[in-house]
């Protein structure tokens, strides 16, 4: 049965990839962004403004939702539980797209706020976003070398689309509540590996170039396009995964999906165009 779902971030890499996928399997999509008079989706989809720093601009968006799709894009999780006390007065259910990326919230704590929320909910905890890749578009575009720290980093990658797949399952099933499902792609890759496949798709000798932190800090801090508050998150990050165990590929995309996680060369195929 068709449900209503609203998808917060709904202009994100996840968010677009969840409303299409959303879509096409016959749900009402209403879509959550800050700048609704010029945000750009189907005719179909109702858009709303949400501010998630200020959850109060959730109320109006929840009348008659069935589900909500909800990630953390901010570097405070400071309210976090009052948007969750906000979405649980009004809804049946959430589904939260977790993160490392919030400084004064690890994981386990936003695990605890969403399950605890009192509604049905579903916890998806990704591992590094393929498209972080696009980081070296620019290196890539107008060379052969792609500078950075790190490069022994091994990450396993994972398509947005994936994402989407299991956050629409876990927002129109009915028989996933409490869950948390931890997700990958189908690999495991360093930073220089992921190089080289992104040459082997795009048909160019692509190579890596070792910097120190130092140097890589600079060339973050100089990149216009990259946020300055999240370089230091970003380094402490990789030199964290570094020390950790080599992380391993889970089979949970394949398990509720019913296809294998998309391979890093499928992604760099999907977004050929964006490398220039
Ligand atoms: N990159 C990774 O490797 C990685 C790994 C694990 C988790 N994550 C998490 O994934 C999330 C990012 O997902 P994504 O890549 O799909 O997003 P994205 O493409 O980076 O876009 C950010 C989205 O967040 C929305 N947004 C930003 N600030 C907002 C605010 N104050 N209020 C409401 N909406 C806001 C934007 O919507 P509008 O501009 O339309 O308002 C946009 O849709 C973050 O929480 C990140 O920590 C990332």
């Amino acid at each position: 049965m068709a449900k209503n779902i609203l998808v917060l971030a709904a202009s994100g890499n996840v968010g677009s990839q969840l409303v299409a996928q959303l879509r096409v399997a016959g749900h009402h999509v209403r879509a959550g962004t800050r700048n609704p008079a010029t945000a750009e989706f189907p005719a179909d989809v109702r858009v709303v403004r949400a501010e998630l720093s200020e959850p109060e601009t959730l109320i109006g968006c929840l009348d008659e939702i069935d589900a909500v799709f909800l990630l953390w894009p901010l570097h405070t999780g400071a309210q976090l539980p009052k948007a969750l006390d906000i979405i649980a007065e009004s809804t049946r259910r959430v589904v939260f797209l977790g993160t490392g990326g919030i400084p004064d919230l690890s994981f386990e704590e936003q695990q605890g706020l969403v399950h605890g929320c009192g509604i049905e909910s579903v916890v998806i905890r990704p591992s590094t976003f393929a498209v972080n890749t696009l980081w070296w578009a620019d290196q890539i575009r107008t060379g052969d070398i792609v500078h950075g720290s790190h490069g022994a980093l091994p990450m396993s990658l994972i398509h947005e689309a994936d994402m989407a797949a299991v956050a629409a399952r876990a927002l129109t099933e009915n028989s996933h509540a409490g869950a948390t499902y931890t997700l990958t792609g189908p690999e495991v890759l360093t930073q220089a590996e992921q190089v080289r496949v992104i040459g082997e798709v795009l048909g160019r000798p692509l190579r890596w170039a070792e910097l120190t932190r130092e140097q890589a800090r600079q060339r973050l801090l100089a990149d216009k396009s990259f946020p300055d508050s999240f370089v230091e998150v970003l380094l402490d990050g990789y030199d964290t995964m570094m020390a950790a165990p080599r992380p391993r590929t889970t089979s949970t995309v394949a398990d509720l999906t019913g296809r294998p996680a998309r391979s890093l060369a499928e992604w760099v195929s999907d977004h050929r165009a964006d490398f220039g």
